[in-house]
């Protein structure tokens, strides 16, 4: 699709719908050269409703084109979120290497319920598996949706996992279309949500080593993360065919990004030899309300997943993929700088606008700040620091531009609040709104713990967008992705450290482009 754009804040490397609303990135899958990108979509307005798979697809995961919705809303409600599989053996009949999708049907008259559809012209269109559902609640529950399904080629079956309200589901199959219960994980595990959303399950080498491989395990939570709203948490154990075991305490909470804009983050199925996530660079708790009119909703960068040991426990790294590298233009190499309290500015070149990359490795000293802030000529910044003495990395977008843009819709304009999840079927008004302070919940510094990472020196890389800033440390074990609505792009870069003993070595901007 083409469509002019008349948003300011339209992202220029980022996923974004020509027009109408996106959240969750759903069924995606790679096949045949193109990587196929599925989304809970709006075609007729740009806030959360009438919910279809828009699909787009791309052959770098950069470069996207918009195709019509694939799935659309029917008479068994919304087309809530799932996933896809290349039926490779032909298990469901409808040929081989067949794209078979799975997504949960909401409405209020029917609840939570997974149907399918499968596809033989590559993804483009299609077709409802007229026996749906093909999976409803045994127990009722109100919460259950957002399959994600995967082979398990020990048992050469099928399996389905299935968010169900405060634990996940597992459910197997050989034909797609008969499932049976397997077990469930979850009850008591990690940050206990409300309820769990668009879980995800698959394998990887842990320190690369192929013979030591572990499950993970994603679940999407909303409300009551780290900063409030919703965020991504993840599980390490392993799977045998039967149960999901949790290599770590109940308590211990492991979160995939440490930003505030990183939720409903799946994996692309069928990616040989790596594992792509996306998420999607919003929060519930104002996705409904940015200051965008013909679209809402972008996703954060795609990143390649792996798994590390850190003090005795296995952790999933999240870096933006190889592919970004490709949006390099120009560059700038700035000389290596010792940083004072007063700070050292180093401006940009003007062509670099509103997208452009930050390499640097800081060795911060001892001090609770030393870092860059991206500043422009309205006085707006984000302070990225190093704060040494609470071990931590912090982002601070308090100034970075608009923060209280909540406050311009009116309440009756603001339909969607995830954080008291009520489903009323109705294309109007089906959520009601509590009261949030967009001030408090937009403008807010993200941390993450040191800890993560080894040694001295970090090697921070920042993605800057027109509204986003995504931060990738030390290879993604440290990410963190936060959305800004600067008025003016921030075309100076502020070197500081408090005690005078930060220093940047390294320091490299790119101009980046599609
Ligand atoms: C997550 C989510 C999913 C649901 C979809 C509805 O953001 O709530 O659980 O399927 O959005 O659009």
């Amino acid at each position: 699709w083409d469509v002019t754009n008349t948003d300011f804040y339209r992202p220029t490397y980022h996923f974004t719908p020509a027009y109408g609303w996106m959240n969750d990135p759903n069924g995606m899958i790679y096949k045949d050269g193109e990587y196929h990108l599925y989304f809970q979509y709006n075609p007729y307005g740009s806030k959360w409703g009438n919910m279809h798979w828009g699909h787009a697809i791309s052959k770098d995961l950069f470069h996207w084109k918009q195709l019509d919705p694939a799935i659309a809303r029917d008479t068994l409600g919304h087309i809530f979120s799932g996933s896809s599989v290349v039926d490779r053996y032909n298990t469901a009949g409808y040929g081989k290497n067949a794209i078979v999708a799975f997504y949960t049907s909401a409405s209020e008259k029917n609840g939570q319920i997974q149907c399918m559809a499968w596809s033989t012209d590559n993804g483009r269109t299609f077709t409802k598996y007229s026996g749906n559902p093909v999976l409803t609640p045994f127990d009722g529950l109100k919460d259950f949706r957002d399959p994600k399904v995967f082979w398990y080629a020990p048992m050469k079956k099928w399996y389905m996992i299935v968010s169900a309200d405060k634990e996940m589901r597992f459910y197997s199959s050989s034909n797609l279309r008969e499932w049976t219960y397997v077990s469930a994980f979850g009850k008591g595990y990690g940050q206990q949500p409300n309820q769990f959303e668009c879980p995800d399950f698959f394998e990887l080498p842990v320190d690369g080593n192929a013979n030591h491989r572990k499950w993970v395990m994603i679940v999407n939570i909303n409300p009551g993360c780290l900063f409030g709203g919703s965020a991504t948490e993840y599980f390490v154990g392993d799977f045998d065919g039967k149960t999901f075991k949790c290599d770590t305490d109940p308590k211990v909470v492991k979160w995939l990004d440490f930003g505030k804009d990183h939720y409903a983050c799946v994996t692309m199925g069928n990616t040989p030899g790596r594992v792509v996530a996306l998420p999607w660079m919003s929060n519930w708790q104002y996705a409904n309300v940015t200051p965008i009119k013909q679209y809402r909703g972008a996703n954060a960068l795609p990143r390649e997943l792996k798994l590390y040991t850190r003090n005795g426990q296995i952790y999933l790294s999240a870096d933006v993929v190889k592919e970004a590298d490709a949006l390099r233009k120009e560059s700038v190499s700035i000389d290596n700088i010792k940083a004072d309290k007063k700070g050292t500015v180093r401006q940009l070149p003007d062509n670099y606008g509103y997208a452009y990359e930050l390499d640097f490795d800081v060795t911060p000293g001892m001090s609770a700040e030393t870092g860059v802030t991206l500043c422009n000529d309205k006085g707006e910044e984000v302070k990225i620091y190093f704060d040494m003495k609470k071990n931590r990395v912090v982002m601070d977008r308090t100034k970075s531009g608009l923060t209280d843009f909540g406050k311009l819709a009116k309440p009756h304009e603001i339909e969607a609040n995830y954080d008291v999840h009520q489903f009323k079927d109705k294309n109007t008004k089906f959520r009601m709104l509590n009261s949030v302070n967009y001030q408090n919940d937009f403008a807010l510094g993200t941390w993450a713990p040191l800890s993560l990472c080894e040694g001295k020196t970090y090697t921070v890389r920042l993605m800057i967008d027109k509204c986003s800033v995504e931060m990738f440390i030390d290879g993604g074990r440290i990410p963190m992705t936060n959305l800004v609505f600067p008025t003016a792009p921030y075309n100076k870069l502020k070197f500081r450290s408090a005690d005078g003993k930060g220093s940047f070595k390294n320091v490299k901007a790119y101009r980046l482009a599609l």
